[in-house]
């Protein structure tokens, strides 16, 4: 059914269970790209099945990397050293991922052959001057197609030299082509955010033996090192898990437990959100997963209350938001979200689009520049959204099904699959109405 592009969701009873979300997608495109570049076998486990993070290990093969796959979720990373990869023989189709074509620009900014980078009609559309811009300072060649958009054409043989970067924007991806193109360049390259992002690169570049200095809002490395071989244990995607916790905590009744879900202070800010409106998630056996925090959560159902989201939190909860929108319509009161302007240049304009669908279904949102004001109470009616190919558009409307009167038609939940492939099997599951369109 996720291959299926309309949804249909019906009201739903309490949800209840257990159950556990697939692999962090951050982190499972970091372990293909840097298990790739390191010296020797990385295995990986709790790899994303994803269409995006299999685009990336789709890559690395196309570069020479052999790449093999011993179960769900499992990968065996034959690393060919940080100077191996060899030229693509053909473009390299990123499909929906702005990660895994951020990224690698950084990446292939530093090899000695030309490349080219693609991606669907969604990534098509999405800026890269971003990351284009900084990397032609540290001396690399990339040229990007009209209005700084895909494809960009990336040109090897450069000699890169390090910089210090003073972001615009909180970017993970910014500052993580910054710091892979950073271990071409000669000298030193530093980044300094505006808010802290999450900071995977650096964790993981620091876990495979190469010199990097980290703190919230800032990474410096060096050029020259090389990377050793680790094993590499991906926990379950907080993003994912964020689906269940708004749809637990707005159907009555409901009572769920989300199992070993990465709790990376700078992915959970929407816990923080969920628990000022008044959500009931309790953390259960928190404990460390490769590296990472992880714990069970415990969500019930709890009347929720509007909030002015804290500005501070809008960087550690940028791909929650389509979730946190359907939560404020169902809170008592008013919710405020402001300086979240990033959301426009997401896989969708997620403001106008979830404002549009929400609004179609009896919502009253008024959108501003950078973000909106949402005004909570409203029993969503039934009828028909259209989630313009953005997964997490169409989960979120997945989750405003449960509540609604009558039964949602979503239109475009295909791409579902690039982040959270099991979604279907899962939400059912555990009590919620969602079927192939009728
Ligand atoms: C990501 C960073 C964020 C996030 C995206 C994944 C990453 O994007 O929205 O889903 O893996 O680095 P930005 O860097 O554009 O904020």
């Amino acid at each position: 059914m996720s291959g299926m592009d309309d949804w249909l969701t019906r009201p739903a009873g309490p949800l209840c269970g257990r159950l556990r979300v697939p692999g962090d997608k951050s982190i499972s495109h970091r372990a293909m790209m840097l298990g790739a570049l390191s010296d020797g076998v990385c295995r990986v486990s709790g790899f994303l099945e994803g269409e995006d993070t299999l685009a990336t290990a789709a890559a690395f093969r196309a570069m020479g990397v052999r790449i093999e796959a011993d179960g769900p979720g499992r990968r065996i990373v034959h690393g060919v050293g940080i100077d191996g990869l060899r030229a693509p023989g053909a473009p390299i189709d990123c499909g929906n991922a702005g990660t895994g074509m951020r990224l690698l620009a950084g990446l292939l900014a530093g090899q000695r052959f030309d490349s080219v980078l693609t991606g669907d009609e969604s990534l098509s559309k999405r800026p890269m001057r971003r990351v284009t811009e900084p990397l032609a300072r540290m001396g690399a060649r990339i040229d990007t197609g009209d209005g700084g958009r895909p494809p960009l054409r990336v040109y090897g043989g450069q000699h890169l030299r390090g910089g210090d970067f003073e972001l615009p924007v909180a970017s993970a991806q910014v500052k993580s082509a910054l710091l892979l193109a950073g271990l071409y360049a000669r000298g030193t390259t530093t980044v300094r955010e505006p808010h802290p992002t999450r900071d995977y690169t650096e964790r993981m570049l620091a876990s495979l033996g190469w010199p990097i200095e980290f703190s919230p809002g800032f990474a410096r490395l060096d050029g020259g090192h090389r990377l050793r071989a680790a094993d590499l244990a991906v926990p379950s995607d907080f993003s994912s898990a964020a689906f269940f916790l708004v749809a637990a905590s707005i159907v009555p009744g409901s009572e769920l437990v989300l199992e070993a879900v990465g709790m990376n202070p700078r992915r959970t800010g929407l816990l923080d959100a969920l628990r000022l409106m008044g959500a009931s998630i309790v953390e259960l056996n928190r404990r460390e997963e490769g590296g990472e925090p992880v714990a069970d959560l415990r969500v019930c159902h709890a009347p929720l209350h509007g909030i002015e989201v804290p500005v501070a939190l809008v960087p550690d909860m940028i791909d929650e938001f389509p979730a946190l929108f359907v939560a404020a319509t169902q809170a008592s009161g008013v919710t405020v979200v402001r300086g979240a302007a990033e959301l426009r240049v997401k896989e969708s304009d997620r403001i106008a689009v979830m404002a549009e669908g929400l609004r179609s279904m009896g919502a009253r949102i008024d959108e501003t520049p950078d973000g909106a004001v949402i005004h909570g109470g409203t029993r969503l009616n039934g009828g028909e959204v259209t989630a313009h190919h953005d997964h997490r558009i169409a989960m979120s409307f997945v989750v405003a099904g449960q509540v609604a009167a009558t039964t949602v038609r979503i239109h475009g939940c295909s791409t579902v699959a690039t982040s959270f492939p099991g979604f279907p099997a899962l939400a059912s599951g555990c009590g919620m109405g969602l079927a192939a369109e009728a």
